[in-house]
Formats: structure tokens, sequence, C-alpha cells
């Protein structure tokens, strides 16, 4: 039988790395360390300078992914890229990925498909399920997954946007998405969305309901008013379905594999709250070493967190040939998801 799996990964963060107290004391903001430590487990993010966007950072994370996975980049036959936060409103991402991984250079360029996918800090889980199906129907061979984001370029990083902006970081995360006829790789998923919330969690700043779509002064100029410029969140809400929805998704995982969570070697969770994941690992019943997190470093890096995730464990030796693994991920829309996979 045609399976999928994941052959190799890798991720990128850009070099500045902004703190907790940095936030207050390079950015003004009335915020503390022990703050958002005690709140998220947030330790400190990476932002990347003016004149990098979303793709730039993938280039690097794919790069190393394609690198990890030992192929050529001409075998890249698809190109999948997870993100809130695009290059720009249109084309999407996967078009300045393929492009600027040199797909599109000289007598052998491949032209391979590319598709956005925007659903948020589920995305790489959407991604990764897209994926899988495109290469076991034989469509493709080898689907270049990528999440990716640039958020600090969004952020109200002011004492009035502290709640939202005191959570997000930028990162990119890739992997190799293969065909094998080997008994192993991702063998099944679970998606789902309750679009009733889609209020909740959202940036309007396209705001779509005006004509146009943004108001301009009388030289014509857009003028955006400041409650559509920046990201708005419920944070207690979206805390409280992001831990059911994360239970229910993976609870369904497992009935539809037969496996019980018991059976989970380890799980990859989307990295929006530590306090989120330590709830999820608590009411599962699970051992504390069976999860991996790294939202202290990166803050939530969105549909980046479970590739770097990935890509970490397997540095560690937290990751291993032989393991059975679950990412599950819960984000705006809302949308959520969680994949098994036998590694
Ligand atoms: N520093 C200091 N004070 C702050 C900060 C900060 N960084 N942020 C908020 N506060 C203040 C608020 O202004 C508020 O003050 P007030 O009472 O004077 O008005 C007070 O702290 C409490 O604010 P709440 O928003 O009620 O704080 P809460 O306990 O809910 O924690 C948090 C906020 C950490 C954001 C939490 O709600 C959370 O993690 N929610 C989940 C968020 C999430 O998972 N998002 C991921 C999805 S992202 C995606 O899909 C794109």
């Amino acid at each position: 039988m045609r399976n999928a799996y994941i052959a190799g990964s890798g991720f990128y963060v850009p070099p500045r790395i902004v703190t907790n107290d940095d936030l207050a004391s390079e950015y003004g903001i009335e915020t503390s360390d022990e703050w958002i430590r005690q709140r998220t487990g947030i330790e400190q993010r990476h932002f990347a300078d003016a004149g990098t966007t979303t793709s730039d950072l993938a280039v690097h994370a794919s790069e190393r992914a394609i690198e990890a996975a030992g192929i050529d980049r001409r075998e890249i036959d698809m190109v999948i890229f997870a993100t809130l936060s695009p290059d720009q409103f249109f084309p999407g991402s996967a078009c300045f990925l393929q492009q600027k991984l040199g797909l599109c250079d000289g007598d052998d360029a491949t032209f391979v498909a590319a598709l956005d996918i925007r659903n948020q800090c589920s995305g790489f889980v959407y991604g990764l399920a897209t994926a899988t199906s495109m290469v076991r129907s034989g469509q493709h061979d080898n689907v270049l997954l990528v999440g990716s984001e640039i958020h600090s370029a969004a952020l109200d990083l002011t004492t009035r946007g502290r709640t939202v902006g005191s959570l997000f970081g930028d990162a990119a995360g890739a992997v190799i998405v293969r065909a094998t006829d080997e008994d192993r790789g991702v063998r099944a998923w679970d998606l789902g969305a309750d679009g009733r919330f889609a209020d909740q969690l959202a940036m309007k700043v396209f705001d779509f309901h005006n004509r146009p779509y943004i108001a301009t002064d009388e030289a014509g100029n857009g003028v955006v008013p400041v409650d559509l410029l920046w990201p708005i969140m419920e944070g207690q809400v979206v805390f409280r379905n992001a831990i059911a929805r994360m239970i229910e998704s993976l609870t369904n995982l497992c009935e539809k594999e037969d496996v019980a969570l018991g059976d989970i070697d380890l799980f990859l969770c989307h990295q929006a709250n530590l306090r989120i994941n330590q709830m999820v690992q608590n009411r599962i019943g699970a051992p504390e070493e069976k999860f991996f997190n790294n939202i202290q470093k990166y803050g939530n890096t969105t549909a980046a967190t479970i590739p770097i995730l990935i890509d970490e464990a397997i540095q560690a030796g937290r990751l291993e040939r032989g393991m059975k693994v679950a990412l599950v991920a819960f984000g705006a829309g809302f949308t959520w998801g969680s994949a098994l996979i036998d590694w």
C-alpha cells in the first residue's frame, strides 16, 4: 500500500530575540516577564526585521527540510504553504516560495503546483492531511509542506495591544511529505471547525463589508480605523475552546485508528499557551514526558509551531523511528485538527 511519511524537516527563526522584558523596555509596553511567563509560559520570541517576508523565512526552513529528506529540490512536485500572515493579500505565499526556491528557473524548471492554506494555527495539520491525500492518491511523490509566519508586522506592540502582542513570534517550519511502500507514516487525521466563533479571533483589516474595502480620504489614500488594523481575540473563549477541542479531536483520532490515548508515545501540540497544553495533558492523564513544548523560546508561531516541534524533537532524540506520534492544533475560525503518525 502506498503511504505518506515525513521524510525530512527543518525550521528557521530570524536572529533577533525579543524577551518579555524587551517588550517593556524597548517597546514601552506596560507588561512584565512575570505576567507573561505565568499565564503563557512564554519567555521570548523572535522578530524579523522590516524587509523580510513570510516566504523568506519559509525558504530557509524548506532548504533544511529538503536537505534532511535527502532529495533534490527538483523532486518536489507540490508546494503547500500554511500561513495567516502571507507576504501580501494575494497571490498566495506558496507562489513566492516556489519561485524563491528556484523551481521556476532554468531549462529544468518544474512549475509545480502551489497551494496556500489559510487555517491559522491548525494550518499545518490541515496541510498534512492535504499533502498525505495527494501522496496516497498517487498524484504526487514529494510534497513540500511549510508553516511560516511573520506576526511582528501586524501586532499592536503598545500597551493597548499587549494581550495579543505578547503571545506571538516569527518563524517557519517545513517538512517533506513523501511516498513510501513501507508500513509507516501518516495513518489518520481528524479535522473540524466551528464558524460560530469566527469573530472571536480575527483580523479584519480588509473589511469587505465596506465599499471600498478600506475607507479612503480626499486624496484617495486608504484610512484604516484602529479597531480594524490589529488582530482581535477573546482570550478566555479561545483558551476554553482550545482545551475542549484538542481533547475531543485526539479522542476522535484514536477511535478512528482503534488505539488508546495511552498508546501514543509523543504528543506534539500547537504552541499557543503552555497552560493550555498542560491542561490537555492532565485531562487525558498523560505523563509530562510524552509532551514536548517549546513555546518558551518562540511564542506562538501559528502554522509554524508543529513543524518546528517535529524538527526539535528529532534533534533532541525525542522522536524516533517506530514511535506513535499525535499532532494536535487549534486556532482561529475556530478550526482544529489532529493527526496520527507511525514515525
Ligand atoms: N501584560 C500585563 N497585563 C496584561 C497583558 C500583558 N501582556 N495582557 C493582558 N493584560 C491585562 C489585561 O489588560 C487585563 O487587565 P484589566 O483587568 O486591567 O483589563 C488583565 O491582564 C486580564 O486580561 P485577560 O485578557 O482577561 O487575561 P487572561 O487571564 O485571559 O490571559 C491570555 C490572557 C494569556 C491571552 C489567555 O486568555 C490566553 O492564552 N488565551 C488563549 C489565547 C490563544 O490560545 N490564542 C491562540 C490562538 S491564535 C490563532 O489561532 C491565530
